[in-house]
């Protein structure tokens, strides 16, 4: 197997210039070319690493968000991927062989031999996971960096506890959570890691996606744009003190804020506010 393995390969890369980046930045614009497809080499591996040959990959937000105004011409684009293992790390942790099908996350975007729009990428031996006969390469592609957002949100910030081996948490509890803004990615697994847990799911959504989000375990729906909807949350739930903002945009972040105000609870929002906020 590792006899095919070429040393050059396809791969999406970044193509702005610092200054164009920079007026992006400045001007929340989008201009420039953005990204070409190249031939680079095949990324060599350190000991810890393992060598994937991409079958699958799902695009997020951050993707373009790096290729606007972070990515240096050349870096490899591209964080989810699912594929299969051809290469394998003298000391690389995970119990791989040669042949198994993968799948995880990389911070792509950044640099010239890390990224998963590419035909090989490479990634730490404990930075992904086996996927099952059960799930296709596009369900499990899917999975990288939402997931990881939600856990990181819920269970390491919000102190949510984690799901064991029998998808159930320890200490579980009822108490209610709000997740703003539901029916996105990393918000429909929020909805489920918070089910699992024992939590009382109330989120927010679009009357279209209401049905969606119930889908996934949501006990209760409110619409965003409703001007009461704030209200209407502190009302049903009044002892609600955590929240996710799988949004973080446009007024999300205070609308999350208000609802966990008198409880003096805390938000844990997926982009940076800029400053600290006290809730209004
Ligand atoms: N996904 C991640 O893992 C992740 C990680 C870090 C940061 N983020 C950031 O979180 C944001 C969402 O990313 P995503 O990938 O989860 O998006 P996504 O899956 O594309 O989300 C689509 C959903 O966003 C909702 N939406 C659209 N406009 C809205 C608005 N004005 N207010 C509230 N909800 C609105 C819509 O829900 P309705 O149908 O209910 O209107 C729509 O179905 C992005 O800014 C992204 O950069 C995401």
């Amino acid at each position: 197997m590792d006899d095919e393995i070429p040393r050059t390969m396809k791969a999406l890369v970044g193509n702005r210039s610092m200054i164009t980046r920079i007026l992006n930045y400045a001007c929340s614009s989008s201009s420039g070319d953005g990204v070409k497809v190249t031939t680079v080499p095949v990324p060599e591996i350190k000991d810890n690493e393992i060598l994937v040959r991409v079958r699958c990959v799902a695009f997020n937000p951050t993707d373009f968000k790096h290729v606007d105004i972070l990515s240096p011409r050349g870096a490899i684009i591209g964080c989810d991927y699912t594929g299969t293992v051809v290469r394998i790390g003298s000391k690389a942790p995970g119990n791989w062989a040669v042949g198994d099908r993968i799948a995880g996350w990389t911070h792509g975007g950044l640099y010239p031999d890390r990224g998963s729009f590419a035909e090989y990428l490479k990634i730490p031996g404990d930075l992904a996971w086996k996927v099952p006969s059960s799930v296709s390469d596009e369900e499990a592609t899917t999975f990288g960096v939402s997931a990881v957002t939600a856990m990181l949100a819920l269970n390491v910030r919000l102190g949510v506890p984690w799901i064991d081996d029998t998808g159930l948490a320890k200490g579980r509890f009822d108490s209610p959570i709000l997740i703003y803004s539901g029916a996105t990615s990393a918000g429909i697994y929020a909805i489920q890691l918070a089910k699992y847990a024992g939590l009382k799911v109330v989120t927010t959504a679009s009357p279209r996606s209401h049905d969606f989000v119930k889908e996934y375990g949501a006990d209760d729906v409110f619409d965003y744009r409703s001007s009461t909807a704030v209200v209407d949350i502190i009302r049903s739930y009044p002892n609600i003190k955590i929240a996710m903002d799988c949004f973080s945009e446009g007024g999300s972040i205070e609308f999350c804020a208000k609802v966990v105000r008198k409880n003096q609870g805390r938000v844990v929002t997926l982009l940076d506010p800029g400053t600290t906020m006290a809730a209004p």
